[in-house]
């Protein structure tokens, strides 16, 4: 048995691979190009892949002898899930684990943008704090403030207990009401448009498909408070970037605080970087070194386990399978 590992991980996931198959570990510290993935995994039979190898049908049909599948994330989108299917390949992702720290990361772009937390830092690193003065770098209040919560999910959810713990009120959309939600911390189902008219804060908390693909867009920051702050911990491109970046710029939404990125690393001309209303972070959600190496255990607990032929522990649900044309 041979499996590829896209990148570097701790010790003990190499090992729980390498117990039950020949590991190859990608050896740079960025992604391999397709051609490279294609090469580097020729012969495996599983792949631990990350977030920023696309996974599709390309791949797989240069790779005909993959069955497994295992995501160091739980989002998935960078992975065709119905290709993966009609190439009968079994796909594994780590939900639940990252939980707590995303949401953990969420509030601190929330309240460090309400409170302008890293203006700050700079204003003082500037040496520009030269007197206390009564409406320096005064800010939102959080307490007491509406936060919108765009996707009720596993994170959305942990995100409304600590809004509950800051004294805000909690509005959310969902497909379905979520009755635990709204019963521990009072949160209130809404449609996407009275959450956005109604919401100080609003928390993107959406997997990325095709529809949540530019949930928010222009139209949809309009619909914002001029004060409001939009918060996107999920995937950048659920948010329209170039229509947020016009909102920031032309004071229709008052700030961002941004985690993700249509495109990842954001490129340095990104005119988003010129706003100072803006605070954004590389994609470091469940960037703790206890939560990324749970995630790398659990990745390599589904591929040992997709590898001998056992039930993977967090398995992907996968379409139905396509018949070949
Ligand atoms: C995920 O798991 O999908 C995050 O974006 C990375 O932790």
């Amino acid at each position: 048995m041979r499996a590829l590992i896209s990148r570097d991980l701790p010790a003990k996931a190499l090992d729980t691979v390498r117990a039950v198959a020949e590991v190859s570990v990608w050896p740079h510290n960025r992604p391999p190009t397709a051609q490279e993935l294609v090469e580097h995994a020729a012969d495996a039979d599983g792949i631990l892949c990350l977030l920023t190898d696309r996974i599709d049908d390309a791949l797989l049909s240069a790779l005909p002898k993959l069955r497994i599948v295992s995501q160091m994330a739980v989002g998935v989108d960078n992975i065709d899930l119905q290709a993966c299917a009609n190439h009968g390949v079994a796909v594994g992702n780590t939900p639940g684990v990252l939980t707590d720290t995303t949401a953990d990361l969420a509030v601190a772009l929330l309240l460090a943008t309400a409170r302008r937390v890293c203006e700050g830092e700079r204003f003082l690193r500037a040496g520009e704090w030269t007197t206390w003065s009564p409406m320096l770098l005064a800010g939102a209040e959080v307490h007491g403030a509406t936060i919108g919560i765009v996707g009720m999910g596993r994170i959305g959810f942990e995100v409304a207990r600590r809004a509950a713990g800051f004294k805000m009120r909690i509005v959310y959309t969902s497909r379905s009401p979520k009755p635990d939600a709204e019963r521990l911390f009072g949160a209130e189902r809404r449609s996407l448009s009275e959450l956005l008219a109604e919401s100080d804060f609003v928390s993107v908390h959406t997997p990325l498909s095709s529809e949540t693909t530019g949930l928010i867009g222009a139209a949809e920051l309009a619909a914002m408070k001029p004060s409001a702050i939009l918060i996107n911990t999920a995937r950048g491109a659920v948010v329209s970037q170039r229509a947020l970046y016009d909102a920031l710029k032309n004071g229709r939404i008052s700030a961002a605080g941004l985690d993700v990125f249509e495109r990842e690393p954001i490129p340095m001309d990104d005119p988003l970087l010129t706003l100072p209303n803006v605070v954004m972070l590389p994609h470091i959600g469940s960037a703790t070194v206890a939560t990324r190496t749970r995630m790398a255990q659990i990745a390599a607990d589904n591929l040992a386990a997709g590898l001998q032929g056992l039930p993977m522990p967090h398995p992907v649900a996968l379409p139905v399978r396509m018949r070949a044309q």
